[in-house]
Formats: C-alpha cells, sequence, structure tokens
C-alpha cells in the first residue's frame, strides 16, 4: 500500500514556472521527462531549460487544439497537469482520447488547481479542503472536479513564490514594491516552487494514498499584507492604504488556508518555506 512508485517517464504537461522546475528535479533523479509548451521553440520562459536539458523531451500541446495532442507520450508512468483545467469541454475530450487510458491503468495523473476556488463568507476564514467552493461556469474549478473524479490528484496551490529553473523570480516584496498589492488588509496565502516540487514529487510516487484527492498546498502560515511589509520588509505603508482602511466600512473579506492535511502527506517535521519567519 505505502510502497514507492518506481517513475522511468513522467509527462509534465505545461513547462511553465512550476512545471520546469517540477521537470528539472525529475531529471535530476533519473526520470526521463516529456515536458509540453505552446509554441514551437516560440520564445517563453521554458527556453532557459530547454538549453538546459539540451531541448530534449520538449513537444507542443495545445489544450484547445487537438492536432497537437497526437505529440503526447503514448507509455508514462504518470502526469502532472500545470495549466488551469479549462474549458470543461476540452479536458473532457482529452481524458477520452488521453488521459482516461492513465488513469484506468491506476497510474498518477497530478492536477494543479488554486486557492482561490473557496467561497468565504466571514473575514479572514479559514478554509480547507472541505470548504465550499465558488461555482462558476466555465471556470477551471470545473475541468479539476471532473478529473478528480476520475482519480487525478488535485493540488490546489497558493500563491507561488521562489526562483523558477526558468530562469524567472516571483517576490512577494516586489509585487509591493510594484504597487500591485492594493488592500493591505487581505491575507497572503503563499507556497513556493521548491515546496510545490517536492510535494508534488511525493504525491506522485505515493499516489495510491492521494487518488481521487484534493490537497491544500500552501505554507499554512497566511499573513497579512500590512504584517508583512512592516514587520517582514521592515518597510512604511504606503499612506493611501491607510486612507483606505480609515475609510473601509467593511473589513475586507479574505482567506486563510490551512495545510493539516498537507503537513500529514509531508510529516509532522517537514518544514515549508516561509518569506517571513512566522514567529516573528
Ligand atoms: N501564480 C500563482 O500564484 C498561482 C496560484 C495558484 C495556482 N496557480 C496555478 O498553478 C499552475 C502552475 O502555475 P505556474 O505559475 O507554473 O503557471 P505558468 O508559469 O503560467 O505555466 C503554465 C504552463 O501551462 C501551459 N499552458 C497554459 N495554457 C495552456 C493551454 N491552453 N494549452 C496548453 N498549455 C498551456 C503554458 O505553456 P507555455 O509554456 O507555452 O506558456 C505553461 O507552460 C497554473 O495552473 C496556475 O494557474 C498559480
Amino acid at each position: 500500500m505505502n510502497a514507492m512508485m518506481k517513475l522511468q517517464k513522467v509527462l509534465v504537461i505545461g513547462a511553465g514556472f512550476v512545471g520546469s522546475s517540477l521537470a528539472t528535479s525529475l531529471r535530476s533523479e533519473g526520470v526521463q521527462v516529456c515536458c509540453t509548451r505552446r509554441q514551437e521553440g516560440g520564445e517563453g520562459t521554458v527556453q532557459f531549460v530547454l538549453e538546459e536539458e539540451g531541448g530534449e523531451g520538449t513537444v507542443q500541446f495545445v489544450l484547445e487544439e487537438e492536432e497537437t495532442w497526437g505529440n503526447l507520450p503514448k507509455e508514462v508512468d504518470g502526469v502532472v497537469w500545470t495549466l488551469p483545467a479549462r474549458p470543461l469541454s476540452q479536458v473532457q475530450r482529452l481524458y477520452d482520447a488521453y488521459l482516461h487510458s492513465i488513469l484506468d491503468s491506476k497510474k498518477p495523473v497530478i492536477v494543479y488547481g488554486s486557492t482561490s476556488r473557496y467561497q468565504v463568507e466571514e473575514v479572514h476564514q479559514w478554509v480547507d479542503e472541505k470548504t465550499k467552493k465558488i461555482q462558476k461556469e466555465g471556470s477551471r474549478e470545473e475541468g479539476e472536479d471532473f478529473l478528480q473524479e476520475k482519480g487525478a490528484t488535485v493540488l490546489v496551490l497558493a500563491g507561488i513564490w521562489g526562483e523558477s529553473k526558468n530562469g524567472q523570480s516571483r517576490q512577494p516584496k516586489s509585487w509591493f514594491e510594484k504597487g500591485y498589492i492594493k488592500n493591505v488588509d487581505k491575507f497572503l496565502n503563499l507556497a513556493h516552487v521548491d515546496d510545490i516540487v517536492k510535494v508534488t514529487l511525493k504525491v506522485i510516487r505515493r499516489h495510491s494514498e492521494t487518488r481521487g484527492q484534493a490537497i491544500n498546498v500552501c505554507d499554512g502560515n497566511p499573513m497579512l499584507w500590512r504584517d508583512i511589509i512592516v514587520h517582514g520588509f521592515g518597510l512604511e505603508l504606503p499612506p493611501e492604504t491607510e486612507d483606505q482602511t480609515a475609510a473601509s466600512s467593511r473589513p475586507y473579506i479574505s482567506r486563510r488556508v490551512q495545510n493539516n492535511l498537507l503537513q500529514s502527506i509531508m510529516g509532522k517535521d517537514y518544514k515549508f518555506k516561509t518569506i517571513i519567519d512566522p514567529k516573528k
């Protein structure tokens, strides 16, 4: 039951920020990896990895262009789906054409979702995997639910940060400095790219235990932007944010994402990377 699965070949659909780092990790462990991107040899985020890896094993795949689906490898031991699983009609068609035989043979299919799926009604509500989801026609969650019912594991990702193997960097401090943060009374839930890669590797190898489940992937340490800016970065809040808060009659509703299920999978001693020390 707990046996680690031996992986020889894995398909990573979408080698973007997380996918390219995942592919690099898998390759360093001797796993053969096939990645996809939308444009053949075009500019883009995976160029770095393609060159580093000698350009091996990357094929063109576009969910909306079925003529590209024949490029996907016939035999794989597992699939990691990193792009948003929408529209549902295309996800279902790809399931019929390709994923169905992989899932039927009980091989792992991991699908990345987003913690924005959770519907919150209370101020700064804690959410876990059982929290009600926002019902929206055409949303990625429709595709995720469909694949989960077929046996895929959905990794529900919080805000992704860190340094990717595709050469890109995502840093909360620079989001603030660039003026992207309009409301400082909102909780930020984060997952470092290195943790997402480690979680994905663990889940794909121990797939029999997580098959058909959704698992939140975050550091379990949501923090208010206000506290991150002041106590974490040692910066001052922009004056307009103070004015906004004073003028606001209602506190902003944001979610705090719990990671108890993930912590139990990774082990109680596993430490997730955080942007600032939670005890600070
Ligand atoms: N950014 C966040 O903070 C955040 C938070 C929660 C969840 N997520 C989700 O987590 C997942 C991984 O994030 P990421 O930052 O690694 O994403 P990313 O860098 O945008 O990479 C997405 C990959 O999917 C491919 N792709 C996108 N649309 C496609 C389509 N229609 N057909 C085929 N391939 C397609 C892209 O191809 P190209 O290489 O050709 O561009 C790219 O390789 C995504 O689903 C994202 O929405 C992100």
